[in-house]
């Protein structure tokens, strides 16, 4: 039987789930394949830990070149975490003409453009479909199924911590800090739940998304990024009364003046819209392509099952390349969309929640401040026994450009009758 040698960098949650899933459905892989995909090295940052696979000892090293330099590896896998050492590893592997398997997606979003460069000059590609939303296969369906498609819009739940998150303020009516810990103690989010919470963990999803779509890298700070820390209970009940659900959405768009729309938020979705019942840890993303139309995904987005099904697509795939020697499947620029649009630039109706002092003539200098923006108002909610003097009021806006919402928001803000902090959500 012919074989395809492995070397693997990082034997963690996934590492440890492509060791264990590579053995279990060796025979089938193999059939399917037509010949077989071999473990061959694993760098670990320690040799003897206690962990949950028992690879053979002669297999691991401490040293993560050895798993490129090994002439018996054909594919490196990066599963380290992190970005300066696996962009390292990415670059040599590239360099010495393996191909090049990774689920990291800080890794891709800040480096994509020199390492995909790297791979073309090198002619040896390099596949991802772990690193956007795990175990779906988002990133074969766009660059393959839909590869003859303008991709017209993405609007995506990307973070799985984030919706277990809203989706327990939704259905518990939890406060924001409480489904956090919930979160933390089912092991959902991460010990370190920044990235998650921040909307960044998305984000970073979205830029490599974009770069599918779109044919070109977004640089980090030209996306407009903002996680759920600011959803407050409050905000679930008045979207709830108005028909939505809150949901951290991606939106990933083409604009009729060629450029496009990439931003992170939490965003006021319709109760009838599929993204409004994808609960839990669930990921899903719709997508909308001028040839096939709306198509929906849906499935788990983290975890060492789901991700490592995708990793292990990517070894077959990275398998077939080699010995079919062929093309490279990577990212190519068509230039379509060459421009990100400024985020002031972008329109969307908006959610906006206020909370002022219950004093006659409020709702008007509020009203002529909007009104001052030509920005209209589609809906007031004030809701009735209230105690104390600051009462919540909600306006749902209609489309407006952010940039000139931004600027009312903050003139409102600074209007006596103003107590706290706005918030200002999107709406899809
Ligand atoms: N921590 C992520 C999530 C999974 O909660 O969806 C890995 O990106």
């Amino acid at each position: 039987m012919e074989q395809i040698g492995i070397g693997l960098a990082g034997l963690g949650t996934v590492g440890a789930g492509v060791f264990k899933h590579l053995e279990g459905n060796r025979l089938l892989i193999t059939e399917r394949l037509g010949f077989e995909l071999n473990i061959r090295r694993i760098a670990v940052r320690t040799l003897d830990l206690v962990r949950s696979v028992y690879p053979p000892p002669g297999l691991l090293t401490s040293q993560w070149q050895e798993v490129i330099d090994d002439p018996s590896t054909n594919i490196a896998v990066e599963l380290m975490g992190g970005v300066d050492v696996p962009y390292e590893f990415v670059m040599r592997a590239l360099e010495a003409r393996k191909v090049v398997v990774t689920g990291n997606k800080a890794l891709l979003a800040q480096r994509g453009a020199e390492i995909f460069e790297k791979a073309l000059q090198k002619d040896c590609p390099i596949f991802f479909e772990a690193a956007v939303a795990g175990g779906i296969p988002i990133i074969k369906s766009i660059r393959e199924a839909f590869i003859g498609n303008h991709i017209e819009s993405i609007h995506a739940i990307l973070n799985g911590t984030s919706n277990y998150i809203l989706t327990r303020m939704t259905e518990a009516g939890l406060d924001f800090p409480d489904a956090l810990k919930e979160a933390q103690a089912l092991g959902y989010a991460e010990a370190d739940p920044t990235l998650d919470i921040n909307g960044w963990d998305a984000a970073h999803k979205a830029i490599i998304l974009a770069s599918l779509a779109y044919g070109f890298w977004l640089k980090t700070d030209q996306i407009h990024v903002e996680g759920i820390e600011r959803v407050t209970a409050s905000d679930i009940r008045f979207a709830e009364g108005l028909g939505y659900r809150i949901k951290l959405v991606a939106t990933i768009q083409a604009t009729e003046k060629g450029s496009i729309d990439v931003r992170v938020g939490p965003t006021l979705v319709p109760k009838q819209h599929v993204l409004a019942s994808v609960n839990g840890v669930f990921n899903a993303l719709m997508v909308r392509g001028d040839i096939v139309g709306d198509a929906l995904f849906y499935g788990r987005g983290a975890g060492q099952d789901a991700t490592t099904s995708s990793v292990i697509s990517d070894l077959a795939q990275a398998a077939i390349w080699i010995k079919s020697a062929g093309k490279v499947f990577g990212f190519t620029s068509h230039g379509l969309y060459g421009t990100c649009l400024p985020i002031n630039e972008v329109s969307s109706g908006f959610y906006l929640r206020l909370v002022v002092v219950d004093e006659p003539g409020v709702l008007a200098q509020i009203a002529s401040v909007l009104g001052s923006h030509q920005i209209g108002i589609s809906s007031v909610i004030q809701p009735e026994g209230h105690v104390g003097d600051s009462i919540p009021i909600v306006l749902m806006i209609h489309n407006a450009k952010f940039g000139i919402m931004q600027a009312a928001v903050s003139r409102i803000q600074h209007l006596a009758c103003v107590r706290a902090p706005s918030v200002l959500f999107w709406v899809l």
